[in-house]
């Protein structure tokens, strides 16, 4: 610890790491649960790395197929930590997911995030006006009844402490319509919904916070699924004040929701973009516009 010239008597609680990130101590004695890093691109592997600088212990998770293609082992060993598989959408994997996760720690956790999302009509390419309602169904029950699945398990089993946070991914799809992000949108409205009205019970029973943060494209595994992510990402780069807000930012703000120094709030869908969910039109955008209208070309199709 340094010592702090200002302050004589206090001591400097944070250092720099090699990545020149800023290590605050802030999950210092907190357990966790981290749901869906694939490979080293995934949101929730850059969790679990911020997370194990910030001094949190946790058990990661994700499907039994996903495991045997991903890297999540390799994650495991750099965070001194064990695997548990399950597939969210089965409340018996999850039950006993939450009963290992509380074994390996030999009482309840402190934190869980929810980084789980997948669309089989995104993956097989069918427009919204075109649907498979089997794949709708798989994909409201994968991304966004899952959490549900998640937080009444935890919530029946008392898996979390007081002050606990639980954190899922969202985008802002759910509040306004991006071509090509198709019946996700459906899943990310009702996840954003499940958080308040869960966090609600949660809250008022348990003082845990439930909350969902909307983050920006992010070229992810699941993010390249959707079809032109690169033109997406370069319009909500020149549509934000503040540029897109990349994976490692990500990560950051989450490890703010894990701390102590957000304990209040509960309830919300954040918007972690930049700034991008509340322009309208910005003059890098306009200025694209004005130079296509002198060239203009219209979509092969309006199919999707
Ligand atoms: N990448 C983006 O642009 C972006 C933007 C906003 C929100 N999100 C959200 O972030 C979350 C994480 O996605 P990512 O971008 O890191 O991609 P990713 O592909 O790395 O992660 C998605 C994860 O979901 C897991 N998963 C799928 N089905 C599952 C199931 N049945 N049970 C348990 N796990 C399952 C996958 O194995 C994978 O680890 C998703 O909810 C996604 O919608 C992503």
């Amino acid at each position: 610890m340094l010592k702090n010239s200002r302050f004589p008597d206090c001591y400097y609680l944070c250092v720099i790491n090699k990545n020149k990130n800023i290590m605050y101590n802030l999950l210092k004695g907190k357990k966790g649960l981290i749901f869906g890093a694939l490979n080293d691109k995934s949101l929730a592997w850059k969790v679990a790395e911020r997370a194990y600088e910030e001094g949190a212990e946790f058990v990661l998770t994700n499907t039994p197929v996903s495991m045997r293609f991903g890297e999540i082992h390799e994650l495991a060993k750099k965070c001194n930590t064990i695997v548990v598989p399950a597939d969210a959408t089965s409340v018996k994997d999850l039950e006993n997911l939450i009963d290992k996760t509380m074994e390996h720690f030999g009482g309840k956790i402190d934190f869980i995030l929810h980084s789980v999302a997948m669309s089989l009509n995104v993956r097989k390419g069918r427009a919204y006006d075109n649907l498979d309602y089997n794949f709708l169904g798989k994909t409201l029950d994968i991304s966004a009844i899952s959490f549900h699945k998640l937080l009444q398990v935890a919530k029946k089993k008392d898996a979390i402490n007081e002050w606990g946070s639980v954190v899922a991914l969202s985008y802002v799809a759910a509040q306004k319509t991006l071509y090509r992000y198709n019946d996700m949108a459906d899943a990310k409205a009702m996840l954003e919904s499940i958080a308040r009205s869960f966090g609600y019970i949660y809250g008022r029973e348990k003082k845990i916070r439930v909350n969902t943060i909307s983050q920006s494209p992010t070229m992810t595994t699941a993010g390249s699924g959707v079809k032109g992510i690169d033109g997406l990402m370069d319009f909500t780069e020149r549509m934000s004040p503040l540029g897109n807000a990349n994976a490692d930012e990500f990560a950051n703000f989450c490890i703010t929701l894990f701390s102590d120094l957000t304990k209040k709030i509960t309830m919300q869908n954040l918007f972690h973009d930049g700034g991008f969910s509340s322009m309208g039109m910005s003059l890098r955008a306009m200025t694209m516009y004005n130079q296509a209208l002198e060239n203009p070309i219209e979509p092969e199709s309006y199919d999707e």
